[in-house]
């Protein structure tokens, strides 16, 4: 297996690319089953995660076509056209959604389109149990059967979905795209109350606009759906990645140095800002992106709580424990979306970080300096936590393990480099690893 080895203490100062949100493209990729035109999405990044999806969607029969790269900012985003003309299966099998859990965003979209789909139902993974019960409910609701058998959700609607006024008892990302897919082809209307509000839940009611749904209230947590008879194609760019554009940030501001963020958004990031700037560091907004500098003096200690946006993403968690790792003073860090995702913590601890978790809160007492050695982590932001930790330590760091990188990243290690870091992939030949952004997206699976 490639790992990725560092030598810490050079300041980043450069341009970096952001590219398209993995967690947009995910579901904009799904959404391409309620049509049988042709839906173009620009913007993807390449990552293993959007291969995995494709994967999926090409055994369900749709068919993709590669239409070249694209992008601002020296940013070479995939174009894939999507058309699902014959959806000839509707099983997603175990093998896939073991290995990415997003899999189960194709359940809604199958049952409106196909008034069936069989769907393996994902277990646990490295972050926490991770159920899909309100994805469930939610569609039973709207009028479907859902029966778990042999480990799968066999779900069907032999007369269609028929809108409802659902509320979710708590804030679920999948869940409300799942539901928002369902029900642009169910019957009547539906209301999807205390709905997720990120931006990639936006993103996909976007796109889902364009193919001639029609949705109210996007961006907040009340949803207005009226259903139609049929979606139509259509042409759409992936919303930029936040939380590339944060991991990036940290890592400016913990090497101390300065590095444009193209194609990034601000409005996406400020509670991230507001923390990085609490830290002190400096973010301003410039043309086509963001800025994010520390110039001067050490990081000082903050306190954060993750929460659904607008909150503190929990996908930044692990990159700001490395900021807190080393900044002056205690810091507390509450995690309160996922019940398992410290995984990170005895790796940065083996680092020389002074880490200790109480239940749901770390407390990080800084250090003056970390220093290198071998590590691995069990998932994507646990893995890059760590990379960013070998940025600022002394000596060198090896990341093993970093399929699950690859599986969210794209070419980290480059943009990580081309500002200066000191930074190289070593290429496991022996292991025949997958490209980054190959098909191939490891074993062992979750985020
Ligand atoms: C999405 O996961 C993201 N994945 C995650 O990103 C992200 O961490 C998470 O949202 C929270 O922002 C994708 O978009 C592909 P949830 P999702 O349903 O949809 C509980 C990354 O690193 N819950 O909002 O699975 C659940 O266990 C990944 O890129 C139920 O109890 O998250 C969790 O505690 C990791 N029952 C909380 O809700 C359900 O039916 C929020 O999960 C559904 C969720």
């Amino acid at each position: 297996m490639d790992s990725i080895r560092i030598r810490g203490g050079t300041p980043l100062h450069g341009p970096i690319a952001i590219g398209g949100a993995k967690n947009a493209a995910l579901p904009l990729m799904a959404a391409s089953l309620l049509s049988d035109e042709t839906l173009m999405l620009s913007n993807l990044p390449h990552v293993a995660d959007v291969s995995t999806m494709a994967n999926l969607l090409v055994e369900l029969g749709v068919g993709i076509s590669m239409n070249g790269e694209a992008g601002v900012g020296g940013h070479m985003g995939r174009v894939f056209a999507l058309r699902a003309g014959d959806i000839t299966e509707t099983t997603a099998p175990y093998d896939l959604v073991r290995r990415m859990r997003a899999s189960v965003l194709v359940l809604g979209p199958l049952l409106a389109r196909c008034g069936r789909a069989r769907v393996s139902l994902p277990g646990g993974c490295a972050i926490g149990t991770r159920p899909v019960d309100l994805h469930l409910k939610t569609l039973a609701e709207l009028g479907a059967e859902i029966e778990i058998q042999e480990g799968y959700i066999e779900a069907t609607a032999p007369n269609g979905l028929t809108g409802a006024s659902i509320v979710f008892p708590q804030a679920t990302v999948g869940g409300t795209e799942n539901l928002l897919m369902a029900a642009t082809l169910a019957k009547g209307e539906t209301v999807l109350n205390n709905a997720a509000r990120e931006p990639e839940v936006a993103d996909l009611a976007h796109c889902l606009t364009a193919m001639g749904a029609e949705i109210e209230g996007i961006g907040t947590d009340t949803l207005r759906i009226t259903g139609v008879d049929r979606l139509g194609g259509a042409e759409y760019s992936v919303v930029s990645d936040r939380i590339e554009t944060g991991t990036y940030a940290v890592a400016a501001a913990i090497t101390g140095g300065t590095v444009d963020l193209m194609g990034a958004r601000l409005d996406l990031i400020e509670a991230v800002a507001d923390t990085l700037t609490r830290a002190g560091a400096e973010i301003t907004e410039i043309p086509d992106g963001v800025r994010v500098s520390r110039t001067e003096g050490r990081l000082d200690g903050i306190d954060v709580m993750t929460e659904p946006f607008p909150g503190f993403p929990t996908d930044m968690q692990a990159q700001i424990m490395v900021l807190m790792a080393v900044a002056d003073g205690a810091s507390m860090i509450t995690e309160t979306i996922f019940e398992n995702r410290f995984m990170h913590v005895p790796e940065l601890c083996r680092m020389g970080a002074n880490i200790n978790v109480h239940g749901a809160s770390a407390i990080v007492r800084g250090v003056p300096n970390l220093s290198g050695a071998p590590v691995m982590a069990t998932d994507l932001r646990a893995s890059v936590s760590l990379v960013l930790a070998g940025l600022v330590a002394d000596g060198e760091t090896v990341v093993s393990r970093i399929y699950h990188l690859d599986r969210g990243y794209e070419r980290l290690e480059e943009k990580l480099a081309a500002c200066g870091a000191d930074i190289e992939r070593i290429r496991d030949e022996s292991a025949g690893s997958p490209a980054p952004g190959e098909v191939e997206a490891g074993a062992g699976g979750s985020p």
